[in-house]
């Protein structure tokens, strides 16, 4: 057994004890009463950063939400790889289907179960303990390293996106590492060459100036939540187009090897996905295979209708405002600024005359595709080959990592994306959960990874 691995094993149970403790912090970055949260996460990082060896581990601050930074620049001649992750997570409702507490790590069977257990605490965390692993054993690390760590990253990333555009000269590297990513089964390790972007926004219907009594009313008055019914059917169809004119435009054509791994499908990801979801039938386009779907195609989904009389019983009355929560994936050629603007276009127009609507974008960020065959892939999929026992798959993946296409573009860098979630993980949602062995895994296939860029 090499030294490496020796500790590494020894030391299994503190990792896992780190990861708990900076579990126990709501840092939900979207709530304003979680701000006192998000410090102390972020604090909990620089301090992981410290007593590994990193000099000028610190946090910076930010009109939003603080970016932690670290550096270990002692290998001249070495290459310099930038760490990043999120210390942020994602809210906890519906907090009723919890099994156990959402901030109270909790161990069944393989699975460590926290908010946040994988996105993106438990992805970030086995990287620091690999480079403290390295550090430790070695007294050095094979290559130069910055690790720059975000806050903002569920709630549009608009802080790092700023420090990344205003001070690139700060973040100089060769190449970027992000663990913020998953792999469709234990056994199919991943890397990542593509992600889709995002525009998420709210649209406000307005009809009479307050509520109304439906009977004194009803035939003459325009009502806010019939109006977004009719908006909504209008933007997509039942067989999951949308009807937004221009959006597929940009769409650029898959490559001829990326539709045969969809239509073929040999390793039978759309059985697992079927499996996962507990349906039997995928929806959408038809024309185009499941994965070509959450992978490649703009995607229109509504997540939420606020208004109207929703207690029990009967209470007749016409809304005065409805509300709706609608977001739309994008692939890495349709950028969100001319998507978000289409979309606001359409929105009015499908608007019927009376009805007062207000579009707002509340987030937004582009997908990206990078090389996969670079020097730097090449060394994740052989550290994934030594821990996984098998070649990793390259793909696609249909989430959003917003600063991942600034990294790209700004740096100029190639940017691996090697993360060790699981399609069951059930990330933004309730029960989120790690799984133990993907983590010691992943600690081990990091520091070989970094072994290997050198
Ligand atoms: N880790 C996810 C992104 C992800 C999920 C990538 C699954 C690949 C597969 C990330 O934390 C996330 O959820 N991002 C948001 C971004 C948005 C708020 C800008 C997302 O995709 O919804
Ligand atoms: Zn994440």
């Amino acid at each position: 057994m090499t030294q490496l691995e020796a500790y590494i094993t020894e030391n299994e149970g503190r990792f896992l004890e780190d990861l708990k403790g900076w579990l126990r912090i709501p840092s939900i970055s979207t709530l304003p009463e979680h701000a006192a949260d998000i410090w102390r996460a972020a604090q909990y990082a620089v301090d992981q950063l410290t007593v590994i060896g990193f000099e000028r581990a610190r946090l910076i601050e930010t009109s939003g939400h603080p970016l932690v930074y670290g550096e270990w620049l002692k290998a001249p001649g070495k290459p310099t790889l930038l760490v990043y992750g999120h210390y942020d997570v994602q809210p906890v409702d519906p907090v009723d289907l919890w099994h156990t507490p959402p901030f109270e790590p909790t161990i069944r069977g393989d699975n460590l179960y926290c908010r946040g257990a994988c996105d993106d605490k438990g992805q970030t965390m086995l990287v620091f303990k690999a480079l403290e692993s390295l550090m430790t054993v070695n007294g050095t690390l094979p290559v130069n390293v910055r690790v720059l760590i975000e806050g903002e990253e569920e709630a549009g990333g608009e802080s790092i996106e700023h420090y990344v555009k205003t001070h690139p000269e700060r973040l100089g590297c060769d190449v970027v590492l992000i663990c913020d990513t998953g792999m469709p089964a234990k056994d199919l390790p991943a890397l990542i060459y593509g992600l889709r972007g995002i525009i998420y926004t709210e649209v406000e219907v307005r009809g009479a100036k307050r509520d109304l009594h439906s009977g004194e009313y009803g035939g003459i008055a325009p009502n806010p939540l019939h109006t977004l019914a009719i908006i909504i059917a209008g933007l997509k169809d039942a067989g999951g187009h949308i009807h937004i004119p221009g959006l597929y435009d940009k769409v650029r054509k898959p490559t001829t090897e990326e539709l045969k791994f969809w239509n073929e499908d040999m390793l039978h990801i759309n059985g697992l996905l079927l499996e996962e979801m507990g349906v039997s039938q995928f929806t959408g386009e038809a024309e185009y295979s499941p994965m070509e779907r959450i992978w490649a195609r703009p995607t229109l989904e509504v997540h939420g209708i606020i208004g109207g009389f929703t207690g029990e019983g009967a209470k007749m009355v016409i809304p005065a405002v409805s509300k709706a929560k609608i977001s739309l994936r994008l692939p890495p050629d349709v950028k969100s600024e001319e998507a978000f603007m289409l979309f606001e276009r359409r929105v009015k127009e499908l608007a019927p005359a009376g009805v007062e609507v207000k579009v707002d974008k509340i987030l937004g960020g582009e997908g990206v595709m990078v090389m996969p065959d670079s020097p730097p892939m090449q060394a994740a999929a052989a550290a994934l080959k030594e821990y996984f026992g098998k070649e990793p798959i390259f793909i696609r993946e249909g989430g959003s990592i917003p600063v991942a296409a600034l990294f790209h573009e700004v740096l100029n860098v190639p940017v691996v994306m090697m993360g060790f979630g699981l399609p069951d993980d059930n990330l933004h949602s309730p029960n989120e959960k790690y799984s133990l062995s993907q983590f010691y895994k992943g600690i081990r296939t990091v520091a070989s990874f970094l072994q290997r860029l050198t």
